[in-house]
């Protein structure tokens, strides 16, 4: 069997799409433009690709974006400082502050500085809070985007038995709030997982992100089952540079239903996402029914 290749690209881009078809209506009938702040602080490289293109993406669906730039060595009292006025600054209604941040820096000070309601990420502890226990928040944008492929292939997920890969704050225990939150039957494995191809076995849905390239062969999937990959590791493979997933596609294409591919999977979903965040996060500063389809 070779399975169904579930296209990131495609849906990011209609995504996007329905993003700017509200923010021009919001345009228009409420004479309000949402607006995205990124914060980068340093100059890694990676962080600079995906800045720019949160940037480019953001103006491209009519909203406003701004982008500040700080030297690595800023202190951890001016970035704060800058995050109270984007706090206060009505205009902006979506704030991210890339990561990681420098080493004398305190992420979690940092991110918990954010307004909760401008909190585009959903890394702030009150919307990790209200996620956790079912209430309207700010939901990450990786999880989001892999639980809106997930309905968009499988339809209703109650019931479903899922294996999530990965216990990260950004993407494995928010996937786990989502996917109980659509009555899943969840189960959270990581690095210390005694035996994980035995889990797996049971897996309708696996989600992996644990950042170790191609660590799940196909024969650890269960036949049919939903495979999202949300592992983006750069290796070298006969004199090249590539990316690859934490899944071994060529294996597990075989035996999956169906299988996100890296990239083109749930990479562009995460932007996608983002812009949907800031979109909600404007209509509900403003007391405006927030569009269907978008939020949990
Ligand atoms: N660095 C890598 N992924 C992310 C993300 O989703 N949000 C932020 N703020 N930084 C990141």
């Amino acid at each position: 069997m070779s399975a169904q290749i579930i296209d990131g690209k495609e849906f990011a881009a209609k995504v996007r799409a329905q993003v700017a078809t509200h923010v021009a209506r919001l345009k228009e009938e409420n004479g309000i433009t949402p607006g995205l702040a990124v914060v980068l602080v340093g100059e890694d490289p990676a962080s600079q690709v995906y800045v720019r293109s949160k940037g480019k993406m953001t103006v491209e669906v009519g909203m406003k974006s701004v982008e500040h730039r700080l030297e690595a060595d800023t202190s951890e009292e001016d970035l704060l400082n800058l995050i109270n006025k984007l706090n206060e600054d009505a205009t902006i209604h979506g704030i991210l502050v890339q990561l990681p941040l420098p080493g004398h820096m305190n992420e979690d000070l940092v991110i918990n500085a954010i307004d909760p309601a401008k909190d585009v990420d959903g890394f702030h502890i009150l919307n990790v809070g209200l996620l956790g226990t079912g209430q309207k928040s700010m939901v990450p944008c990786t999880p989001l985007g892999c639980l809106m492929m997930l309905r968009e292939h499988l339809g209703p997920l109650a019931g479903k038995d899922a294996v999530i890969i990965g216990r990260s704050n950004i993407v494995g225990k928010p996937m786990a709030q989502l996917l109980l939150g659509d009555s899943c039957t969840v189960t959270i494995c990581h690095s210390k997982t005694n035996d994980l191809k035995s889990v797996l076995q049971g897996a309708d849905i696996v989600v992996a992100a644990v950042g170790r390239p191609e660590m799940v062969p196909g024969d650890w999937i269960k036949p049919g089952a939903t495979v999202i990959d949300v592992g983006i590791n750069r290796i070298e493979r006969g004199g090249k540079n590539r990316l690859v997933g934490d899944v071994d596609f060529a294996s597990a294409s075989q035996v999956a239903g169906a299988i996100t591919p890296v990239p083109g999977g749930v990479g562009p979903m995460t932007i996608a996402c983002l812009l949907a965040n800031t979109l909600t996060a404007c209509c509900r500063a403003n007391d405006i029914q927030e569009p269907a389809g978008l939020t949990p």
